[in-house]
């Protein structure tokens, strides 16, 4: 059916039944295959005579195939040779991008036109941080850089500027709005970053479990086997409480966001803290745990950076050799990896990088690690910061911004569980199997393992402890 005959034909078997229709609902129904039955289930459960958005997205999903679908990641796609060239391409394949993001927000001048302007304009550039530090007098000078040149500039230490410039690392792309002054200073007004919109992207409600989960490190001392055994238990129904029971029937998918084995010589010294010191008899552990989950539920495993793959990200899915140890039916997937469950759109990424920011920024730490995915939420990359902890491959195209608001952004690595909702998107940072190790110990970083984080967009989230 056209768009305008669809809508037509909508609005008046709404109007039949005595309804009007919100257009956000219109919007949503046109792409409806059996309108018409849709049409009748929604005249039969609302109480309203308009017929809102909310009252007709939950009926659409619930009449939605369950679908799985891989939406954007870096296996077999890497064009990456290693060369300067490269890391050129990266840097401006992430500036244009968050450029295009921040275009409808701010008309950004190239640097080089605004270095030869008059004083006492107000400018608006998009550029890259390259450079933060402290003046003598406590103010913050921050050097941009875009494709053009680079410029200095200056936030008033007490400025709503200067607060705002706190929250900046290295190499993110952002917008300014600020003041050129006789002697040639950038005064920094507004950072405006690219940010996510206000509310995320529209709802989905299919009523579909998906458990998240990362870091379990199979052959590591620490593993902590009767814990997971628990979860083994759990998802098989074999635990006595009937919500138990019906929470874990309703798992349809186990995403797994990295490091499913503790691997070798990730660390110094690692080798004392390994129960299984080969890294291919890891992973057929690893073949051999993931067997035991029921067949119902498909399981989504991307690598981390105790995993046998590049380190440098993005990182492509575990090579054949070990993907062929495993004989269940699982879907490897890249690190970052943007999946599509049923409309449910999923951004995994295993959380290096939030290394770099528990550093670098002062308002997030260990013990919440989800606010510290809301900043990269807001800076629209999953790894803002080259040079850190995080390593970055030289590919032509930054695969690290994000350009699709997930509805989930899944990351761990951290070993600390946490979850929270940022501008509707849902971030959860899913703990960790392994209890303390002895590098930890040193670090001082003390691990929450054992949780799990349930998710059903139909039914909301809840958060299972199995240690
Ligand atoms: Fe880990």
């Amino acid at each position: 059916m056209q768009d305008q005959t669809a809508i037509k034909h909508i609005i008046s078997r709404f109007a039949k039944e005595g309804y009007s229709v919100h257009p956000g609902a219109l919007k949503a129904l046109t792409s409806v295959r059996n309108v018409d039955e849709v049409v009748d289930k929604i005249c039969s459960s609302v109480t309203s005579p308009v017929i809102r958005y909310e009252d007709v997205i939950g009926i659409i999903d619930s009449g939605r195939e369950e679908s799985f679908r891989i939406l954007k990641d870096i296996s077999g796609n890497s064009r990456c040779e290693g060369n300067i060239d490269d890391f050129v391409q990266v840097f401006n394949s992430r500036y244009s991008k968050i450029r295009n993001i921040l275009k409808t927000r701010i008309s950004g001048l190239p640097v080089q036109h605004v270095r030869r302007m008059p004083d006492g304009r107000k400018v608006q550039i998009v550029a890259m941080i390259s450079e933060i530090r402290e003046s003598s007098s406590g103010h913050r000078l921050i050097e941009f850089e875009d494709p053009t040149g680079r410029i200095t500039g200056i936030a008033i230490k007490g400025s709503p500027a200067f607060n705002q410039c706190a929250t900046l690392v290295p190499d993110e792309v952002v917008g300014v709005s600020g003041n050129l002054t006789r002697d040639g200073l950038f005064i920094i007004e507004n950072i405006i970053f690219p940010d996510i919109p206000a509310n995320g992207r529209e709802s989905v409600r299919k009523d579909v479990g998906i458990v998240f989960t990362s870091d379990i490190h199979f052959g590591s001392k620490e593993f902590l086997q009767d814990v997971w055994d628990r979860f083994v238990s759990w998802l098989n129904m074999e635990m006595k409480k009937e919500k138990l029971q019906e929470l874990a029937e309703s798992v349809k998918y186990v995403l797994i966001a990295g490091d499913i084995v503790d691997g070798v010589g990730v660390y110094p010294g690692q080798d004392q803290d390994l129960l299984i010191v080969d890294v291919y008899e890891q992973y057929e552990k690893a073949a051999e745990e993931l067997e035991r989950l029921p067949d119902r539920i498909k399981i989504v495993l991307s690598p981390g950076n105790h995993d046998a793959v590049r380190q440098a990200e993005p990182q492509p899915a575990l090579p054949s050799e070990i993907k062929s140890l495993f004989s269940r039916n699982v879907e490897f997937v890249g690190n970052p990896c943007l999946l599509d469950i049923s409309g449910l759109k999923i951004e995994m990424y295993h959380g290096r990088s939030l290394d770099d920011l528990m550093t670098m920024l002062p308002s997030v730490d260990y013990s919440k690690p989800h606010l510290a995915m809301y900043e990269l939420l807001r800076k629209r990359h999953l790894a803002p910061v080259y040079g850190g902890r995080s390593l970055l491959a030289p590919e032509k195209e930054d695969y690290l911004v994000i350009e699709d608001v997930p509805h989930v952004l899944h990351s761990g690595h951290v070993h600390t569980f946490g979850y929270g909702v940022y501008r509707g998107v849902l971030t959860i940072n899913s703990g960790t199997w392994q209890s303390q190790t002895s590098y930890q110990k040193k670090m001082n970083l003390n691990p929450m393992p054992g949780y799990v984080a349930v998710y059903n967009p139909a039914k909301g989230i809840a958060r299972l402890k199995f240690a």
